[in-house]
């Protein structure tokens, strides 16, 4: 038998490996004889993995500490640990999903990484339409320090909702991996993102609570007729990084069952089309999410 994904004994780190896809690729990479690194902020408790770092991704300090316990040589990445804002700030939303990967790269897999390595990023098919705004992000994807990232998202951070924090955040990461694709491929190392579409996971609930109902969810997951699982999403991240796809690198990978055709087509409207930093957007919406907020509470009172 030969194994064609190649992941036997080497070193990877996964982040968000506690629930939903982070966890899944954990338990495939164990499956296939790698060297697990879990990074969460909640216990993980995926068998055999080679260690469990608790760290607060949203947190500099503690992730500077958590690639002290790491092996000085990585083999693969997968950040896959993700916040919808549903239940956190704009600023923890947008460092936990845009801030962390971005200070890992430049400052940990940059050195730490060789020949041969690989990147998958897990972004979303609500950052899909990065490539429409890049002026938006542009100030973000060329910050090199996590000081730098705070200070042009300062405004942005006090007054958009955390929601928004999301897409930009998304959209900012899909970027951010197109541009450094080509930084790393100097280096023989590869950078792809998954764009999933509606998965269930732990994070099913803020979404659906967001459109309203699980028929909503399903409706966002193309023709499939239902909700994508975590392994439907960690297969597609886990072939990214093996020997497998030696020849894809600057890759947005799309797990949505036609849902983006479905829009290309103009089959579908498109909701994703509109500039995540526009203040007057930033209002509206938050203006109608505190609306929608005290109706809810009203209801429950009556
Ligand atoms: N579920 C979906 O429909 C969907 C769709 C598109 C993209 N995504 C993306 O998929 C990725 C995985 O999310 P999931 O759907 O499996 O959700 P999940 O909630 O099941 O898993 C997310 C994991 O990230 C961890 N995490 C969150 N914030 C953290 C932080 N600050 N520090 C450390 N760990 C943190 C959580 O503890 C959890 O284990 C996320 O990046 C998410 O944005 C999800």
């Amino acid at each position: 038998m030969k194994d064609y994904f190649g992941y036997k004994d080497k070193v990877c780190v996964v982040t968000g490996a506690s629930s939903g896809m982070g966890e899944a690729v954990a338990k495939m990479l164990v499956d296939l004889g790698a060297k697990v690194y879990a990074i969460d902020m909640n216990e993980c408790k995926v068998d055999w993995i080679t260690e469990f770092i608790k760290c607060n991704l949203a947190n500099k300090e503690e992730i500077d500490e958590a690639f002290k316990k790491i092996p000085e040589h990585i083999d693969a990445f997968f950040g896959v640990a993700g916040l919808s804002g549903a239940k956190t700030d704009y600023r923890t939303t947008f460092d936990c999903n845009y801030t962390a990967n971005m200070y890992i790269t430049l400052n940990y897999l940059n050195n730490r990484m060789s020949k041969g390595g690989a990147i998958v990023y897990c972004t979303s098919t609500a950052g899909l339409e990065w490539k429409k705004f890049k002026r938006e992000q542009n100030k973000v994807v060329h910050s090199k320090t996590w000081e730098e990232v705070q200070n042009v998202t300062r405004k942005l951070a006090s007054s958009a909702p955390a929601t928004f924090a999301y897409m930009y955040s998304k959209r900012c990461l899909s970027q951010f991996a197109c541009e450094q694709a080509v930084e790393f491929a100097k280096k023989g190392i590869r950078i792809n993102n998954v764009l999933p579409g509606s998965t269930d996971t732990g994070m099913k609930q803020e979404f659906q609570d967001m459109v309203g109902s699980e028929e909503g969810l399903i409706a966002q997951a193309g023709l499939a007729g239902r909700l994508a699982t975590s392994e439907e999403m960690a297969m597609p991240m886990v072939f990214l990084n093996s020997d497998m796809a030696s020849f894809i690198s600057g890759l947005d990978m799309v797990v949505d069952y036609t849902d983006t055709c479905l829009k290309e087509l103009k089959l579908k409207k498109n909701l994703e089309a509109v500039p995540a930093t526009n203040p007057i957007i930033c209002a509206l919406a938050k203006k109608m999410l505190n609306k929608s907020a005290k109706n809810a509470l009203n209801s429950g009172n009556e």
